[in-house]
Formats: C-alpha cells, structure tokens, sequence
C-alpha cells in the first residue's frame, strides 16, 4: 500500500530530562541527546517527502526552569545553529524558526535571522523550530497586528495567515514520553490534527518510530466532523 505522508508534521520534542534521570546523567546531557534525534529525524523527514516539520524546542513556560537549564538550552540551540548550517544547505533545506524574541539574547537572535536568510530560497524540506514559542502568545501577537492595521472582522482563512509562519495545518502531531496534553503548542493549528502519542523519549525516538507515527496516521478515519 502506498503510504500517505502528511505535509506538514508538528512533533512535541518531550521527554530528555527523564531520558538523562534515567542514566544518572544530568538533564542537560539529556538535551545534547536530544538535538541528535532531531538531526535524524530532519535528514528522514527530508527524505520522506515531508514539507514541513515544526518543532517544539523551547516554550515560553520553559522560562520558569534553572538559571543553569535555561542557559544550557540557550547554548545548545546556538551551537546547533552554527553545527547545522552546512547540513541545512547541503541538504536544500529551509529554516525558519516561530516564536517571541522577547528574552532571547540578540546573538541568538542575529545566529537565528542568518540562517533564515541565507536558506530562505531553499526548496526542500521547512525545518521550523519552534523557539521560545507559546500557542496563546502566537494568537495574542496575531491578533494585536491585525488590531494595529485597523481590521475589525476577519475569516478564520485570514487569521491563519496572522500566525508566526504562512504554513498549512499539521495534519500529524507526534508528541514523546506519553504525556497526554498540548503544552500550549500550536493552538490553532492543530482543530484537526491526528494525534499520535508513543512512551519513547526524544533521545530514543528514531526513524524507524517516525515510519511508525506515519503507519498509524495512515490508519486514521478522517472525518472532520463529517460523515463517511
Ligand atoms: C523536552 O524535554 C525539551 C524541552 C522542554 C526543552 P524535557 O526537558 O521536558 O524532558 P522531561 O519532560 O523533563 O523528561
Ligand atoms: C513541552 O514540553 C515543551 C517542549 C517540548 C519544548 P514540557 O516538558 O515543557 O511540557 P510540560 O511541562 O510537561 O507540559
Ligand atoms: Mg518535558
């Protein structure tokens, strides 16, 4: 059977803490694990054919973590910029990244806006990180800009396009480490997502875990509120 691959995949990266505590290890190292899954899981999503893969990497509640975590994950993510780079424009891929400034240091901010504007004119697979990023502040922040144009009625069509990225819905949300709920990520966007909810952590999920969130969105009887 051929399978059906979603354009647009959103994935909870959740569970590299507990993946460290396991270990003994610190959850930092966790985090370091963690960005290793998503390289791979970017090179098969590419690979798959899928368009567009967010991720969530840091919300805006992850600001109430330690001085030291917060700091860690902040290096992480800057270190990951600069190791990427190559990767990304080998592998025609383009980057962008949905989410506040606010707080962000102005060098992670400027390491973030080169690598959107030296792969903007990629066609290949969108790698959007979801940075900082919180679904009710990415619907406040839209509906303060229209309120700022001066619109008072708009359609649910024209909303989607106050949203950080310009990007059709995920028709899949893969979230790791079994917990059951959204955290805030992409609010609007996911109505009429397919969930898909696996006990592996992050740093253990791989390609094989991603055919398998694939197989099981293949099985799902899409009605959208509908009957078939
Ligand atoms: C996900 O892993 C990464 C971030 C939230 C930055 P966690 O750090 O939440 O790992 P757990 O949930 O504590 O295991
Ligand atoms: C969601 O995970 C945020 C990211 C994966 C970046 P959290 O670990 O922060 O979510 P909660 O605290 O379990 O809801
Ligand atoms: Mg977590």
């Amino acid at each position: 059977m051929e399978l059906n691959i979603p354009k647009h995949i959103a994935i909870i990266m959740d569970g590299n803490g507990r993946w460290a505590k396991k270990r003994g290890l610190p959850r930092t190292l966790g985090h370091r694990e963690g960005a290793k899954s998503l390289r791979k899981i970017i090179t098969h999503a590419a690979k798959l054919g899928i368009k567009h893969l967010t991720v969530y990497a840091f919300s805006t509640e992850n600001w109430k973590r330690s001085k030291e975590e917060v700091e860690a994950l902040m290096f992480l993510f800057k270190t990951y910029l600069k190791g990427e780079e190559k990767n990304i424009m080998e592998n025609n891929i383009k980057f962008t990244v949905s989410g506040r400034e606010e707080n962000v240091s102005e060098s992670l901010l400027t390491a973030i806006r080169r690598l959107e504007e030296l792969s903007k004119n990629n066609t290949g697979l969108n790698l959007n990180i979801a940075f900082n990023y919180g679904g009710r502040a990415e619907i406040i922040d839209g509906i303060n800009r229209l309120l700022k144009e001066g619109k008072k009625e708009i359609t649910e069509e024209e909303f989607s396009k106050y949203m950080y990225r310009d990007i059709p819905d995920p028709e899949l949300l893969i979230r790791t480490s079994g917990e059951l709920r959204i955290s805030n990520f992409l609010l609007w966007q996911i109505a009429y997502s397919e969930i898909y909810i696996t006990d592996t952590l992050w740093p253990d999920f791989d390609e094989k875990e991603l055919d398998k969130a694939i197989e099981s969105y293949n099985k799902r009887d899409r009605r959208f509120g509908g009957v078939k």
